[in-house]
C-alpha cells in the first residue's frame, strides 16, 4: 500500500472508531435518561467552540501518530493493531453489564467487589470500582471488557495516546547505545491489559520488556494478547508499584501510562520515588496520564465532566497536583512535559 493510501486508511479508520465511541456514548446516557434518569450525572454542557477545540486537538495527535509511524519509530502496522473481532464480539457484554453500572451509581456502592477478593492483598485505595466499572480491576469479566471500554470513552484515541511515550523513551535510550539492544530493560508500571507493552514492542523489538500489575486478571488478559506477537514474550509480574519487586539500578527504562490520577498523592509519590530507585543512572521514566488544569486550562469541562460521570476518587487531586515537583522530589532531573490531547507526557532521567 503506498504511504498516501496507508495514512487515507488510518484517518479512516480513526473517523470510523471517533464515530462508534459518541454513538456509544449518545445512546447510552439517552437510554440512562430514559429508564434510570436518577443516575444521570449533571454535566456541564460542553460549548461548540469548546468541541471545535477537542477535534482539533484531537486531529494533531493522529497527526503526530502518522507521522511518527512514517518516520520509522515504529511500524505503521500498529496503527491498525487491535483485536478487531474479539472486540466486536465483546461488544454486547458492555451493554450488559450497563444496568449494573447504573445500579452502582444509583446506591453510591463503590465498593463492591468479588467476595474471594483478599483485601489484605491489596492498597486500601485500590479496592474500588474505579469507573462504576463491575468487579473493579479484580476478575476477568473485568479484564476481558476494560479495552474497549477504553477505546469508546476516548472515542478511539487511546493507542495513539499511549503511543506518544515511544519517542522520548526510545531517543532517551538512546544514551545506552553501547549496549547490545537485547540487554537494555524497560518497565511498564501498572501494565492492565498491556495495551503499552504493545506499542512498547513494535519501537523496541529486541529490548527486555517487563509489564507489572496489582491485578492478576489484567496480566492474564495481557499475557492472552502479548503471546500473539513475534519476538521476545514481555514478562509479567503481579506486584505494587509503590514497592516494585526490582533491584535498585536494575533497569534502563520506564514507562507508566494513566496510573497517576487513579492513586491517592501519598502514593503517586511513593511510585515515583520506587521507580526512581530501580532506574539505573542515566536511565529515563516516561510517565502518561491525564492533562490537567495548569496546562490545559480549556479542557477544564471535559476533565470536570469525567470526574462526575465515572468513579474516580482521586482525579480531582491529580489534575491539581505539581507532577514536576513530585519528579524532583523523587529525585529526577531534565523534566519536560507535553500535551497530546487528553494526555499529558512527562520525561525525566535519573541523574548520572
Ligand atoms: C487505568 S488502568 C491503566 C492500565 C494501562 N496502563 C493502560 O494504559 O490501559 C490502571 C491500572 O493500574 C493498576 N494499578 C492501580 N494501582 C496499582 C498499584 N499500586 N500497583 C500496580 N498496579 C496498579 C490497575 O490494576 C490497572 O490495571
Amino acid at each position: 500500500m503506498s504511504d498516501q493510501l496507508t495514512k487515507l486508511a488510518y484517518h479512516t479508520l480513526q473517523q470510523g472508531k471517533s464515530l462508534v465511541g459518541l454513538a456509544h456514548k449518545e445512546v447510552s446516557s439517552r437510554l440512562m435518561d430514559l429508564l434510570s434518569p436518577e443516575v444521570s450525572a449533571r454535566t456541564v454542557p460542553v460549548p461548540p467552540a469548546l468541541l471545535a477545540m477537542l477535534q482539533a486537538s484531537m486531529n494533531r495527535l493522529l497527526d503526530r501518530d502518522w507521522q511518527e509511524a512514517e518516520q520509522g519509530l515504529y511500524p505503521a502496522s500498529l496503527l491498525f493493531d487491535a483485536p478487531w473481532f474479539d472486540w466486536a464480539s465483546r461488544y454486547p457484554l458492555v451493554w450488559l453489564d450497563i444496568p449494573a453500572t447504573w445500579n452502582r451509581r444509583r446506591e453510591r456502592k463503590v465498593r463492591d467487589l468479588p467476595q474471594n477478593v483478599d483485601p489484605a492483598a491489596y492498597p486500601e485505595y485500590y479496592l474500588q470500582n474505579f469507573h462504576h466499572q463491575t468487579d473493579g480491576y479484580l476478575s476477568d469479566h473485568s479484564a476481558a471488557l476494560y479495552d474497549l471500554q477504553v477505546e469508546l470513552l476516548f472515542n478511539g484515541t487511546a493507542d495513539p495516546m499511549r503511543r506518544r511515550v515511544l519517542r522520548p523513551l526510545v531517543q532517551a535510550l538512546k544514551s545506552f547505545g553501547d549496549r547490545p539492544p537485547g540487554c537494555l530493560r524497560v518497565l511498564d508500571v501498572a501494565t492492565g491489559t498491556g495495551r503499552t507493552l504493545r506499542q512498547l514492542r513494535g519501537a523496541l523489538p529486541e529490548a527486555q520488556l517487563i509489564g507489572l500489575d496489582l491485578s492478576t486478571a489484567y496480566l492474564r488478559q495481557a499475557n492472552r494478547w502479548l503471546a500473539e506477537l513475534p519476538g521476545e514474550l514481555p514478562q509479567l509480574i503481579q506486584g505494587n508499584a509503590e514497592a516494585l519487586p526490582f533491584a535498585e539500578a536494575s533497569l534502563q527504562g520506564a514507562t507508566c501510562v494513566f496510573l497517576l490520577h487513579e492513586l491517592p498523592g501519598s502514593a503517586r509519590q511513593a511510585v515515583l520515588n520506587e521507580i526512581q530507585r530501580v532506574l539505573e543512572p542515566g536511565g529515563v521514566l516516561v510517565l502518561a496520564d491525564s492533562v490537567q488544569l495548569n496546562d490545559s486550562p480549556e479542557f477544564a469541562v471535559p476533565m470536570e465532566n469525567f470526574r462526575r460521570v465515572f468513579h474516580e476518587p482521586y482525579f480531582r487531586h491529580y489534575i491539581e497536583d505539581d507532577i514536576d515537583a513530585r519528579l524532583t522530589e523523587a529525585g529526577f532531573e531534565a523534566i519536560a512535559a507535553e500535551s497530546h490531547f487528553m494526555t499529558r507526557v512527562w520525561t525525566a532521567r535519573k541523574p548520572l
